[in-house]
C-alpha cells in the first residue's frame, strides 16, 4: 500500500459529501409551504368572518336546528322561529296599570296616601312612621334605593287631611280609625338622591353646556347612531320618548351612552329591556313616553347622576322658566347633529295659546306641555327627542320629554313635550314590574 495515497483505507466508511443547502432553497422547501398554509388559513378566517357578518346583518339565527330567518321578521309580532326566539328581545308595550295610592307632594316632598274612606289624598302623620314604612312607600313608587325621611311641621295655614299609616306587607294603609296627628308633623320623604348639579345654569343662556352640568343626560343609540336623548332616573332606568323606538323594535341593537357632553367616543352600555306605552294608532303623538332598562346598574359619579321625577301635584304656570338640552339639529332641516351637548332656556306656553288656530289647532292634549320662547328661535329639534324638559326648584326635575313640533323654532309653533306628571303612575308600574 502506498502511504502517501489520500485514498481512505476503507472508502465505505465515509458518506459522500453533500452540498449544503442555500438559504433560497431552505425558504422554498420550508418557508413557502408555511406561508401558503398561513395565507389559506387567513383567507378561510376572513371569508368566515365576512360570511358571518353578512349573515348576521341580513339574517337572524333561530338556533338549532340550523335555521335562519330574514332580519325583517325579527320583532314583527309573528313567531317565525320554532320557539319564538325572534320575538323575545323586543320593545314591549306596557299597558297603564292600577292607579297608585301613594305620592309625594311638592310641599317639601311630603308623603301622601289615597284615603279610601274619603277618596282624597291625605298627608301622612310623622307619628309612628318608620324606616320600614319609608321603604314600602318608595317601593310602591318603583324605587329600590335606601330612602331618607324627616319630620316637617304642618304650617299654620295648611288645611290638610292628615292620617296615620300602617303597612300590610307590600302597601301603605291608612290606620282606621286615625286619631289626630298629635306630633303636628308630616313625613318628608326622598326615595333617591336626585337632581343635583353644581354647574347647571340658573340664568338665561342657550349655548354649549358645561361638561358636568347635566349628568343625567344620555344618548340613546341604534347601531351606534344617536337617535334620541334620555334622562337617568336611577341606577337601572332611563326615561325617554316612545317614538324613538317605533321603527326599530329589536332591543339588542340599542345602546345607551352616559357620562359625557360629547356624542363621540365614550363606551356605550347594553340595554336589557325597553318599555313603551300602548300605542294609540289613530293619534301617534299621544303617550310619547318610554323606559329603557339597562343590563347593568350605572355607577353614579360627577358626570353620571339621576334627575328627579316631578311631584305629582306640580303644576307649572305659563311663563315658568325651564331648560332643554340635546345633541339635536341646530337648524330646522339643517340635518346635522351637534357633537357637543347644547342647552337652552325656554318657558311654559299656555295650552290654549298653543292650540290656537295659527298654532296646533287642538292637537296639544292635557298630557302634553308646550314650551318655547315667544319670539321663536329657541327650541328643541330633530335628535333632541326623548331628552328632558327641566324645572329647577330646590332640585332638578324632568317635567317633560321632548316629543314633537312643527318645524323647529317657529314663533307660533313651539316644542311640544310629554307631560311627565300624567305618566307617573305608568312609570311606577313599569319599574315595579321589574324588581
Ligand atoms: N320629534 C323630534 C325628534 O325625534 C323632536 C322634535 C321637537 N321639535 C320641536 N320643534 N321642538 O327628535
Amino acid at each position: 500500500m502506498d502511504p502517501d495515497s489520500d485514498q481512505p483505507l476503507n472508502s465505505l466508511d465515509v458518506m459522500p459529501l453533500r452540498k449544503p443547502r442555500t438559504p433560497l432553497e431552505t425558504f422554498k422547501k420550508v418557508g413557502l409551504p408555511i406561508i401558503a398554509a398561513l395565507v389559506s388559513l387567513a383567507t378561510i378566517v376572513i371569508v368566515a368572518v365576512l360570511v358571518s357578518v353578512i349573515l348576521d346583518k341580513y339574517y337572524f339565527f333561530c338556533g338549532q336546528p340550523l335555521h335562519f330567518i330574514p332580519r325583517k321578521q325579527v320583532c314583527d309580532g309573528q313567531h317565525d322561529c320554532a320557539l319564538g326566539k325572534d320575538e323575545q328581545h323586543c320593545v314591549k308595550n306596557f299597558p297603564d296599570g292600577p292607579p297608585m295610592a301613594v305620592r309625594l307632594s311638592r310641599d317639601r316632598s311630603t308623603l301622601q296616601v289615597l284615603d279610601p274612606a274619603t277618596r282624597n289624598w291625605a298627608s301622612v302623620c310623622f307619628k309612628n312612621f318608620t324606616e320600614a314604612l319609608a321603604q314600602t312607600a318608595c317601593r310602591q313608587m318603583g324605587f329600590d334605593s335606601k330612602p331618607i325621611f324627616r319630620a316637617v311641621k304642618i304650617g299654620p295655614d295648611q288645611d290638610l287631611d292628615v292620617v296615620e299609616i300602617v303597612a300590610n306587607s307590600q302597601e301603605l294603609q291608612v290606620q282606621n280609625p286615625s286619631g289626630p296627628c298629635l306630633s303636628g308633623s308630616l313625613v318628608s320623604l326622598y326615595c333617591l338622591a336626585c337632581g343635583e348639579s353644581l354647574k347647571a345654569p340658573r340664568v338665561v343662556g342657550g349655548e354649549k353646556a358645561p361638561v358636568d352640568a347635566w349628568p343625567w343626560q344620555v344618548s340613546i343609540q341604534y347601531n351606534k347612531q344617536h337617535i334620541c336623548g334620555g334622562s337617568i332616573l336611577d341606577h337601572h332606568w332611563i326615561l325617554t320618548a316612545a317614538h324613538c323606538f317605533r321603527k326599530h323594535l329589536d332591543v339588542s341593537y340599542w345602546r345607551v351612552r352616559a357620562g359625557s357632553n360629547k356624542l363621540g367616543n365614550i363606551p356605550s352600555l347594553p340595554v336589557a329591556k325597553i318599555f313603551v306605552t300602548e300605542l294609540n294608532t289613530t293619534y301617534l303623538k299621544e303617550k310619547d313616553i318610554a323606559l329603557v332598562k339597562l343590563k347593568y346598574p350605572l355607577t353614579f359619579s360627577g358626570t353620571i347622576k339621576p334627575i328627579c321625577l316631578p311631584f305629582s301635584d306640580e303644576e307649572l304656570t305659563p311663563a315658568t322658566p325651564l331648560w332643554v338640552i340635546g345633541w339635536g339639529f341646530t337648524e330646522q332641516g339643517g340635518g346635522k347633529l351637534s357633537d357637543t351637548l347644547l342647552q337652552a332656556s325656554v318657558r311654559i306656553i299656555d295650552r290654549t295659546r298653543c292650540n290656537a288656530e295659527d298654532a296646533y289647532q287642538g292637537e296639544v292634549t292635557k298630557e302634553m306641555l308646550c314650551a318655547g320662547i315667544l319670539k321663536g328661535g329657541v327650541d328643541t329639534c330633530q335628535g333632541d327627542s326623548g331628552g328632558p324638559l327641566m324645572y329647577h326648584s330646590d332640585l332638578w326635575q324632568v317635567v317633560g320629554i321632548v316629543s314633537w313640533g312643527h318645524g323647529c323654532g317657529d314663533p307660533s309653533t313651539p316644542g311640544v313635550y310629554t307631560k311627565v306628571t300624567a305618566y307617573l303612575n305608568w312609570i311606577y308600574n313599569v319599574r315595579k314590574s321589574e324588581p
